[in-house]
This record gives C-alpha cells, structure tokens and sequence, in this order.
C-alpha cells in the first residue's frame, strides 16, 4: 500500500517511541519510521521487551509495527524517505564547559541536524520535540542553512506528556502546540503538523504560536508544575513540627478554584529526566540575561526539591537513634514515579546512595525499574539487594522506606511484614500512600511527610 507522507523521528526514547506510535496507530495513511543511534535500543523496539515501559504502548506498538511503524538504525534511509522529521533527541543539562551543570547540551541536536542536512535529498520540514532553550530553533537553522541545495523549515512542537501516562496523554493532550516562524513558509510548515494531529485531536485543542512562545511555554510549564510540588513540600517540615496535616492542607487549598487540587502531593521529592534539567536550562537562560530575581525565584524551587530529598535521609537517621550501620532497609519503589521503568534523577538514587554512605544494607523492591536500579547504582559502593519480591525485601529488616506510589505497596499484607522485620520497625513513607493508623495498631513507627508521626516510644 502507499502511504500519504512518510514522517521519520531522531531518538526512540521515552517520548520518541510512544509519541511516533500513537501518530502510527492514529495514522494509517503515513509510513512512520523512528530512527536511533543506539542499536540495543532499536533492536528491542522491534521485540516483545520493549525499552519503554508504559501502560497501553505494548498493545498499540504489537498493532502497527511493521504496518506503518518501522524502528530502525538507518539514519540516511529515514532522512531520505521522510518529508517530516521530528527531533526526539535528549538534552541533558551539560556536564562540561560554559553552562555546565545548569545549561542544556544541545550536541545530540546539532548532531541530529546536521546528518539530516548531510542525507536530505529535497526541503524538509524539521519538528523540534525536544524540550529545548528558547531560540533554539534559531540555532538549529543556522546548522540547516549550511545546505545550499535545500530548504528546511524548523518548527517548534514540545511534549507535553508524563511518563506514567504517556498513551492517554497522547491519545487525549489537553492541547497540542505547534509554534513557527510568522512567514509565509512557516505558516505552511505548521499547517502541515497540523494535520497530522487532527486525526485525533479536536482542532480548538491545537494551539498555534509563534516559535519562541512555543519554546519557552514548555520549559514554563515544566517549571509551574515542579513549582507546585516544592511549594507544597516546604510546608511539610512545619507540619512535621506543629502537628498540622499535609493533606489536609493541599485538599483545603486545593478546593479554590483559583488554585485547583492537581500537583499538590507531599512527597520526597519530585524526580525524572525533565524538571530540575529543564528549570535549570530556564534559570540559565534567565542569568544569561542579568535577570537574576528570576533566575533565583526559579532556582529555589530545585533547591526545596533537593532539601527534601536530604531531609527524608536525615529524619531516617534522627529517628533510628542516629546510626543506620549494619541496619537493613527495605526500600519500596525505585522508578520516579508509579506506572514507568524510569529512574532518571528519580529521588530512590539520592536516598539510597546516602542510606549506603551511612553504611546501611540496602534492598530495594521495584516491579519496572530493577534493571535501570542496577545500572545507576553500579558503581556505588555497598551492600544492595534487588528483588520482585516485598516479603523478600523486608525479612530481617529495621525499616520500610516508601519512594515509590506504586499501587502494589498499598495491596501488601502489612501483618506478614510486621513479623518478618526486626524490631522496632520503622516505616517511612515519602509518598504518604499508605494506611498510618493501621500500620501503627499493627505495631510499626510511621513516618509520613508532613504529618505527625506515629510512634510506639515513650518520650523520656
Ligand atoms: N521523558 C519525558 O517525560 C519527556 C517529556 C517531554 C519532553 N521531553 C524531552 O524530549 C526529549 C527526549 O527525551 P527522552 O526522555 O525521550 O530521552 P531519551 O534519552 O529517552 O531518548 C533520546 C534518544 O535519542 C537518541 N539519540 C541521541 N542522539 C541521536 C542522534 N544523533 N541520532 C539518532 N538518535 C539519537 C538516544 O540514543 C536516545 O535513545 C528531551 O529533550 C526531553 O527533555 C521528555
């Protein structure tokens, strides 16, 4: 069968993969054809051991692979074939240089541009995916006007999805932005992207602007959301203390319409490859041009998030009278969040590096992220354990820390686990997803976030 367009995307990650999937199965009428670097990547598209872990992507890439889905490491094909390329490329926060640690690398892009301007055979419209600085897209066409032969038109369409949820929010996004230069060239362009959404989005949720809006709306939005989370975890410590209750708080607050009740959890603190990289990024920009109140409003929000993280480790410690030496913890949840095997910048890292520096005997639990776990723990020294298994986890151990909103945490029989921990046992729950009062009649120490905690000991 002939296809309408070919659209080819750079990177097969976590947004590449899922975002070029659903444009697939929502798509019969374009070949889509996602292209990457990393061969083991590629190869485990193409098998039953997808790389992704998202609830529903199994089934929508079992449908249209190999029907108008095709993964692959022809980079020259893909850039022959398509009339449309998306760059789904990472952008780590840059490790090296100018701007290291705070600006974002933009390397794998340039690179991305500059194997399409070398294998392109006719204009191209280029799709900017990736979270990016503002005026990138500037960047990526001076890159581009080094092909005399040919015109590309760059045009802005960040992602707006979370990981967790990354098929509903592809199949239904709140809305879909699509920003361009105001030329007659870059109306066209978008007009194209345009229509390949309209298959499933409702038109009024397709939002045009203009390209730089587009640009700094994503790392805006990133930001306001991370903001919401540290907003309401700089209160919990106050709660911790005064005996006020977090959740009360957040649903109390919540109910203003003005304010909403979303993204207002306790937690340990907010992880995943996007929100501290991309306010940085943000906060980067922002001194780059002396605006620096901005840069430091913006930056605080990191530094709330990183406090929590420290917090949660020291209270551990307070609590299990001040050493955690030769003590086993059993920590639940490694992914960054429920619903997703990744584990970039996810809060399990921070706190289980700091129980091992405290010489803590570690075995984390996860149902999705084991195998990213071990990777980024692989070289950091001390005793860890990994395992499926919860009850495996907790025998003989001090105490629970809770990292992750899995739902099977909540599912366990918290009887069972009382008796194969030592004693006292302690639970610290950094996701408050668990039943306190009945931990506590059943015998444990609970720790929540923001809440008072329940305890056995009697104050001498
Ligand atoms: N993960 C999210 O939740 C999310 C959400 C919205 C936006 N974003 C943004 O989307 C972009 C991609 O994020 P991700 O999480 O998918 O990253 P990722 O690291 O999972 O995937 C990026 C992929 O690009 C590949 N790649 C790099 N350079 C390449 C090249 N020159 N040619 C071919 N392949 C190349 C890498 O091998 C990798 O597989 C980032 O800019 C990120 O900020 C991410």
């Amino acid at each position: 069968m002939g296809f309408e367009k070919t659209i080819a995307c750079i990177g097969a990650g976590y947004v590449g993969g899922p975002t070029m999937s659903v444009i697939a199965y929502k798509c019969p009428q374009y070949k889509v054809i996602v292209v990457d670097i990393d061969e083991e990547r590629i190869r485990r598209w193409n098998s039953d051991n997808l790389p992704v872990y998202e609830p529903g992507l199994d089934e929508i890439v079992k449908e249209v692979r190999g029907k108008n889905l095709f993964f692959t490491t022809d980079l020259e094909g893909a850039v022959k074939e398509a009339e449309i390329i998306f760059i789904s490329v990472n952008t780590p926060t840059k490790e090296y240089g100018v701007g290291k640690g705070m600006a974002s690398d933009l390397r794998y892009l340039e690179k991305a541009a500059r194997d399409i301007m070398k294998y392109a055979n006719g204009d191209k419209i280029i799709v900017e995916k990736s979270t990016v600085p503002v005026r990138a897209a500037e960047a990526i066409s001076k890159v581009l006007s080094g092909s005399k032969k040919y015109h590309f038109e760059v045009v802005s369409n960040p992602e707006f999805l979370a990981e967790g949820t990354a098929i509903n929010d592809l199949l239904y996004p709140d809305r879909v932005l699509i920003g361009s230069r105001e030329t007659p060239e870059g109306i066209k362009a978008r007009e194209e992207i345009v229509k390949i959404y309209e298959n499933w989005v409702p038109r009024e949720k397709i939002i045009t602007s203009n390209i730089w809006s587009s640009e700094l709306s994503k790392l805006a939005a990133n930001a306001f959301l991370a903001q919401r989370i540290s907003s309401i975890n700089s209160l919990t410590p106050l709660c911790e203390i005064v005996g006020a209750d977090i959740e009360e708080v957040s649903k109390n607050i919540g109910l203003d319409s003005r304010i909403g009740n979303k993204f207002l959890k306790a937690s340990v603190g907010f992880g995943g490859s996007c929100f501290k990289k991309d306010i940085l990024n943000l906060v980067y920009i922002l001194r780059s041009y002396g605006l620096e109140e901005s840069a430091d409003y913006w930056m605080k929000v990191v530094e709330i998030n990183e406090y929590q993280k420290t917090r949660f480790v020291y209270n551990m410690i307070k609590e299990m009278s001040n050493t955690l030496a030769d003590k086993k913890i059993a920590v639940f949840g490694f992914a960054f969040k429920a619903n997703t095997n990744d584990t970039r910048e996810s809060a399990a890292i921070t706190v289980v590096k700091k129980l091992l520096e405290e010489k803590a005997i570690v075995s984390i639990v996860d149902p999705k992220a084991l195998e990213n776990a071990k990777k980024d723990l692989k070289d950091v020294k001390g005793t860890v354990f990994y395992t499926e298994d919860p009850y495996e986890a907790v025998k003989d151990a001090d105490a629970i820390a809770v990292l992750t909103e899995w739902e099977i945490f909540k599912k366990l029989d918290y009887e069972k686990i009382y008796e194969l921990m030592r004693k006292p046992a302690f639970i610290f729950d950094g996701r408050n997803i668990l039943d306190h009062n009945n931990l506590f009649r059943i015998g444990f120490n609970v720790y929540p976030i923001g809440k008072k905690p329940l305890t056995h000991f009697e104050k001498i």
